[in-house]
């Protein structure tokens, strides 16, 4: 193919693709609503687009972004300088999970550093069971005991519940400034408190609300300002509007933050020193973020920020006039979860997943969530998540009408019941003593469960709650090996 022939199938293909501007996505992406800054931010990388930021010294311009992102971030979480405290500093990651799973490693090499009995041994990983699962991903790359605390019903965590599972074998605490499946903040001050009095690093993740919450009226304290916060992860590709792939992590004092790094001279090449988990490194997400930030400043993203709150508070109340629906607990920033309203009457209620299917219909596309048995709490109803952006604001007529009609439609249908595919699982065993499918069963069974058509480039189907209810009913390591199958599928040249 030609250049011109590329670009063209190029452009073929996107138009496969969910659309990322105008506020008809509600995950995934953040539009600010302003194509300024999408321009500015694709010029940017243009300029940046060949630098390499494996090396500071050798592309000094690198190191200048990183220096001014660092201090915008520690501003705005009130980690400047006061006083002879330790010095907020931190690094730019390529996005959220990479950032959560450098603060999980920082915090266990601290521990393992204190004692050196602990040199190889594996400490706990306290969050709540809201926590972004990149925790889990992190406890299992770097040799930690994830330690799950129970949420109550409304998806939020009670401090002393996470206190209580605090203990000499704990590496780090973490809590969510939202959690993103509930949009419930965490108790930070309490178990930020509780973590320092007893020596136990906490860290804050705001990797979803972290640009969002500084201008976000009502917030509590959940930055710097705690003493006992020793890290606080925040995506600038979520609330700080820049393209995906730029981060921030930073840590209470350079002992914690230098912990972060690799560096070997123990090879023939040149000596390596990573502070993040990649080598070679492209500087245009990191060019993206710095122009956005500098353009904006902490003016513009205290109206982009309003313009999340006008359009929260909309949909909120919106959805307080929708017989049979409910908002999940009393989330606090741009993240709300819609939950079947279990006070009303069977008949009257409203499934998420019902409603979300059927929002698609109108256009909108609203984030299917499971429901999670706790054996040690109350089961957490299945929901619809929306991440609420600047756009939601001028589509909120639309979206509400949408999110209206749809419960008319779906009102008093109860949730799916997948039990072909449960009875077909079940009597060829899996799911007991660790059986799980392998690819050619697990694909059968998608295809049953009406999902096929993905592999073929197609989207998933229209109805995703049989799918998610499947989902919900199976053993976490059936429907992880389903989900994996899937993804692996999509991806799969035929
Ligand atoms: C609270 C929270 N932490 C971490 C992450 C992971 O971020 P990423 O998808 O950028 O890796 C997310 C993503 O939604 C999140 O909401």
């Amino acid at each position: 193919m030609n250049s011109s022939e590329v670009l063209v199938r190029l452009k073929e293909l996107r138009k496969l693709d969910a659309p990322t501007h105008g506020g008809k996505v509600l995950a995934y992406v953040y539009d600010s609503g302003l194509s300024e800054l999408d321009e500015l931010a694709e010029a940017a990388a243009a300029i940046a687009r060949p630098l390499n930021g494996l090396d500071p010294t050798t592309f000094p311009s690198i190191a200048a972004m990183e220096r001014d992102l660092v201090r915008f971030a520690r501003h705005a979480f009130h980690g400047s300088r006061s006083g002879l405290g330790p010095r907020v500093v931190g690094s730019i990651t390529s996005g959220g999970t990479e950032s959560c799973l450098l603060a999980v490693k920082t915090a266990r090499d601290l521990w393992r550093a204190k004692d050196p009995r602990r040199k190889h041994a594996r400490p706990r990983l306290v969050t709540a069971v809201t926590a972004h699962a990149a925790f889990q991903k992190a406890a299992s790359a770097f040799d930690l005991d994830w330690d799950p605390v129970p949420c109550q019903a409304d998806g939020s965590v009670r401090a002393e519940d996470m206190i209580r599972h605090l203990g000499d074998d704990v590496a780090l605490v973490v809590v969510s400034a939202p959690a993103y499946p509930s949009g419930a903040l965490d108790p930070i001050r309490e178990v930020a408190t509780a973590a320092a009095s007893r020596g136990i690093s906490c860290h804050v993740d705001a990797c979803f609300g972290g640009f969002a919450l500084p201008w976000w009226p009502g917030a509590p304290a959940w930055d710097f300002r705690v003493s006992g916060v020793t890290s606080i992860s925040a995506d600038l590709h979520k609330y700080g509007y820049a393209p995906k792939g730029t981060s921030v992590l930073l840590h209470r004092g350079r002992d914690r933050h230098r912990k972060q790094f690799f560096a070997t001279t123990r090879w023939p090449g040149y000596p390596v020193v990573n502070p993040t988990l990649l080598g070679s490194r492209s500087a245009s997400p990191l060019a993206a973020a710095w122009a956005i930030t500098q353009h904006l400043g902490t003016r513009g993203y205290a109206e982009l920020t309003a313009a999340c709150v006008r359009a929260t508070e909309g949909i909120r109340q919106a959805v307080a006039e929708i017989p049979g629906l409910a908002v999940q607990g009393d989330p606090v920033g741009p993240a709300l979860s819609l939950i079947a309203d279990v006070s009303a009457p069977e008949h009257l209620q409203v499934d998420p997943h019902h409603l979300a299917d059927e929002v698609a219909r109108h256009g909108f596309k609203i984030q299917h969530q499971p429901g999670l048995h706790q054996t040690d709490g109350p089961d957490l109803p299945h929901s619809a998540h929306l991440t609420i952006t600047p756009v939601t604001e001028r589509s909120l007529t639309e979206l509400v009408t949408a999110l209206k009609d749809s419960a008319d439609v779906v009102r008093g249908r109860a949730q799916a019941n997948p039990w072909l595919e449960l009875a077909a699982l079940r009597l060829l065993g899996y799911g007991k003593s660790g059986r799980v499918p392998g690819p050619a069963m697990a694909w059968t069974i998608l295809q049953v469960a009406g999902a096929g058509g993905a592999a073929k480039g197609k989207s998933l189907p229209g109805n995703m709650a049989p799918l998610m209810a499947l989902v919900e009913r199976l053993p976490a390591p059936v429907a992880e090996a389903l989900l994996t199958e899937l993804l692996a599928r999509v991806s799969e040249p035929r």
